[in-house]
């Protein structure tokens, strides 16, 4: 069953993401190309993986999310415009900083304990203490230096990217291992990312997608929205993004938040904080889910002729509401289906066979839609 899936991915960077697109990269790009854009809308880029993907196979890019850390690497992929060894001395210098205490440290460090995360105030970590002293005195210097936006994206995305590679979570800031991850016994070392040439004229936006769109002019959008979890026993505020890497928003805003709970979460991401549509549990005055109502909102408004859409199920969404959504807008011109327990990707004809699938936990689909 997996067609003609030709495409090959090329080679993308980013950190460790619930809901990254990695896995799925060519698939996406398969679909891409039957539509022959030039330009893609990635309006929830996360990772920016897929902006870099398409990026490097010739298409320009709009890059948007709500969150800064993914405004960070789509400056950093999309709009530096220096080489590689432009930076090589800036990273060598930062990596040659001695450690220092200060709040990383004091709120994020632990001993190595023998082993055990614990520190004194009774808390896990997320990183061990050697690396958020280099996290201190790297953070501080990044906004010393006399470097432009973009160039200050760059460093800021390398340490990034480092530090996602020593952490000791689970793949987010929620809560931490109690054991030490070995990778956070490594030291942390920054490394110059890999830029993609400047060949068009991207643009990254950090916003709600509902203000990007009246601007957004393109051929193509891919949509790959939050769908949220149908865990009624997990607290809403904790399983959004902002939550779930907290730790990335205070790492590039430098901005020393209040923080409160086990994992020391910014207090703008508690449950009283308003949150984006796609990630709200409440059902809205007509009986339907927000979340929901955000998708048709976000398929009727967007202004391109084809769409990509990303669906995983276990989320808020049903496959049969979806499937309700999408045929209000348009046609679906081809659905492709992933199993990642099997790892098997099916193409499938648009009889409507992908909605009794989608009720099974973690299958992923993407869906190619023609707006009529
Ligand atoms: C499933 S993730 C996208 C993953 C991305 N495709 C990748 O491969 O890394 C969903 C993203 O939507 C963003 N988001 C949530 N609500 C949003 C909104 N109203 N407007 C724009 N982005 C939003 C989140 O910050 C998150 O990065």
């Amino acid at each position: 069953m997996f067609q003609d899936i030709v495409v090959d991915a090329p080679t993308t960077e980013g950190i460790k993401y619930a809901g990254s697109k990695l896995k799925l990269l060519p698939y996406i790009l398969q679909l891409v190309r039957k539509v022959k854009p030039h330009t893609v809308l990635d309006g929830f880029s996360g990772t920016t993986r897929v902006s870099q993907a398409l990026a490097q196979t010739g298409h320009r890019v709009i890059a948007n999310d709500l969150s800064v850390w993914s405004e960070i690497f789509g400056k950093c992929y999309l709009l530096n415009t220096h080489s590689p060894e432009h930076y090589q001395p800036l990273v060598d210098h930062l990596n040659a900083l001695p450690g220092r205490d200060g709040w990383f440290t004091e709120h994020y460090g632990g001993e190595p304990n023998g082993g055990c995360s614990v520190s004194d105030d009774g808390l896990k970590k997320p990183w061990q203490k050697h690396n958020t002293r280099r996290l201190d005195a790297i953070r501080e210097e990044i906004d010393r230096l006399p470097v432009a936006d973009i160039e200050r994206a760059v460093l800021l995305s390398s340490l990034v990217l480092a530090l996602d590679e020593v952490e000791s979570t689970l793949g987010h800031f929620a809560s931490y291992l109690n054991d030490w991850s070995p990778r956070s016994y490594n030291k942390l070392h920054l490394q110059v990312p890999q830029l993609i040439p400047h060949t068009e004229k991207h643009s990254v936006h950090r916003g709600d997608i509902f203000d990007v769109l009246p601007q957004a002019e393109a051929d193509l959008a891919y949509f790959d929205p939050p769908y949220g979890s149908n865990n009624e026993k997990m607290p809403p505020s904790r399983v959004r993004y902002a939550a779930y890497y907290h730790l990335w928003t205070t790492i590039c805003l430098n901005d020393r938040p209040s923080v409160f709970g086990k994992a020391k979460r910014r207090v703008d991401t508690s449950d009283t904080v308003a949150c984006s549509p796609f990630e709200e549990f409440r059902r809205g005055d007509s009986g339907h889910f927000l979340a929901v109502e955000a998708i048709a909102r976000l398929l009727r408004e967007v202004r391109v002729q084809h769409i990509i859409l990303s669906y995983s199920s276990g989320g808020r969404a049903t496959a049969e509401e979806l499937n309700q959504v999408i045929s209000s807008v348009g046609r679906v011109v081809e659905v492709l289906e992933i199993d990642y327990r099997k790892n098997v990707m099916a193409g499938m004809r648009w009889t409507n066979e992908w909605i009794s699938e989608a009720e099974t936990p973690n299958r992923e689909f993407l869906f190619l839609i023609q707006k009529s």
